[in-house]
């Protein structure tokens, strides 16, 4: 890859809600050097609110003008490690023209058995397990097809740094 290019600067992290991108962003970006921003979070500063409460009083459709919204911010950074929401890559078709894009792989059950009451409360579109299950299988397809690297999030931290420094790097 040529070192101008955004596939160099920029690494997006997509997957399922509650694969664990913003602590793998922050894991990478210790090895890495790289600053790690999160979509969820640019769109919680500028907005002012959670997302939890975006959805609640403006509801999901707003949310989604809101993140496409952020892709201006996300073409301004480079040498960064970018964490997105789950629908990022769902709603935004183009995302493998912002950077290297890693899809976080895991089966549906791990996320499930990682996350705590905190992990559900905060994400309205896993309030309902059945509901998430399948949105998962509607999107698994999606992550795969718009990204460059596959990365199984299922490893230790240790195995998934190395998977990705060697995709990104060799
Ligand atoms: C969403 C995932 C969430 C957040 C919002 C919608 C989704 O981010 O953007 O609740 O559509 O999958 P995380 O993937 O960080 O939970």
């Amino acid at each position: 890859m040529e070192s101008s290019s955004p596939l160099n600067n920029r690494i997006i992290l997509t997957g399922f809600m509650g694969c664990g991108k913003s602590y793998f962003s922050k894991k990478l970006s210790e090895h890495i050097v790289f600053n790690s921003y999160d979509t969820d979070s640019m769109i919680e500063a500028k907005s002012d609110k959670r997302v939890k409460e975006i959805f609640a009083t403006e509801g999901e459709e707003a949310f989604r003008a809101l993140e496409k919204d952020i892709v201006q911010d996300i073409i301004t950074l480079d040498n960064v490690i970018i964490a997105t929401g789950g629908g990022f890559p769902i709603y935004y078709d183009d995302i493998c023209s912002l950077g290297s894009v890693i899809y976080m792989d895991i089966p549906f059950d791990d996320i499930v058995a990682r996350m705590n009451k905190r992990d559900f409360i905060q994400r309205p579109l896993f309030l309902e397990l059945d509901k998430a299950r399948e949105l998962y299988e509607t999107r698994k397809a999606i992550y795969k097809e718009r990204s460059h690297f596959q990365l199984d999030a299922s490893q230790n931290i240790h195995a998934m740094v190395h998977d990705t420094v060697e995709f990104l790097f060799d």
